[in-house]
């Protein structure tokens, strides 16, 4: 998340200017590499048994799990609310050799309805799109909708024990989540919800930092919506 450390005292309007498209932008211009370039090792687990097809990274950053899907076979579409980072998408998935099997494009999940239209996919996969607690269902089910029929939604975010612990020194207010933050949202258990649960967990890691090794916490949630 960018400038963390303000994150606290913000009221929503300001919350939602912090988390802005001017503010990732400034962000993903401040370095070549923001993020690793390497995939999540969520996403990496929770693929490994699916059958590559159509996928969808929502907040791809700068395309280290789209382009990874790609190699591995996927026609992906990244979509991320900064231009900055979407840039950055291009120029490595043209590195990686993968551009011919990917599209970008440009989405704020505070603003826009659905990701891509009325577009679904075999996939989507959003890795830690933190978002003010207020506008946290809405957006969620927004993306959900684009899960074609059969598909599957892998949700993976940072879990709120990171506070508790103090992996993650300050936050802000209900930006970490818990897997029942996406459970409640998507109505997952409720009769006639259209999703089965297929993991559900919260699993840690060892993170690398400039300070030595973080052990911290995943919310990972992968759902796949029912065939009618
Ligand atoms: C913590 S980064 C994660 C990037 C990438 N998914 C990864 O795991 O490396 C969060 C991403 O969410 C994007 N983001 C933040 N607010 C957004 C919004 N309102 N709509 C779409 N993307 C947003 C940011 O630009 C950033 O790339």
């Amino acid at each position: 998340m960018p400038h963390d450390d303000h994150l606290h005292d913000l009221s929503l309007d300001d919350l939602r200017k912090a988390l802005s498209a001017e503010a990732w932008d400034e962000r993903y211009r401040t370095s070549q590499r923001v993020w690793s370039g390497k995939p999540n090792a969520r996403l990496v687990e929770q693929t490994a048994d699916l059958t590559p097809g159509t996928a969808l990274d929502v907040a791809c950053g700068e395309g280290g799990d789209a382009i990874w899907l790609a190699q591995q076979g996927w026609r992906v579409t990244a979509v991320d609310v900064s231009e900055v980072a979407l840039e950055k998408v291009a120029t490595h998935a043209e590195e990686a050799g993968v551009d011919d099997r990917m599209r970008i494009g440009l989405y704020d999940a505070l603003d826009d309805p659905r990701p891509v239209g009325r577009h679904t996919f075999d996939l989507v996969t959003v890795s830690f799109l933190h978002v003010p607690e207020p506008d946290f269902a809405d957006i969620y089910r927004g993306i959900a909708k684009a899960v074609a029929a059969g598909g599957r939604l892998l949700v993976t975010g940072h879990h709120p024990d990171d506070v508790e612990t103090g992996a993650r020194s300050s936050h802000g207010p209900g930006l970490l989540f818990g897997p029942d933050r996406v459970l409640d949202a998507l109505g997952v258990g409720e009769e006639d919800s259209p999703w089965a649960p297929e993991v559900v967990d919260t699993p840690s890691r060892v993170q690398d930092t400039p300070d030595g090794p973080l052990q911290v916490r995943d919310t990972v949630v992968r759902l796949r919506r029912k065939v009618a």
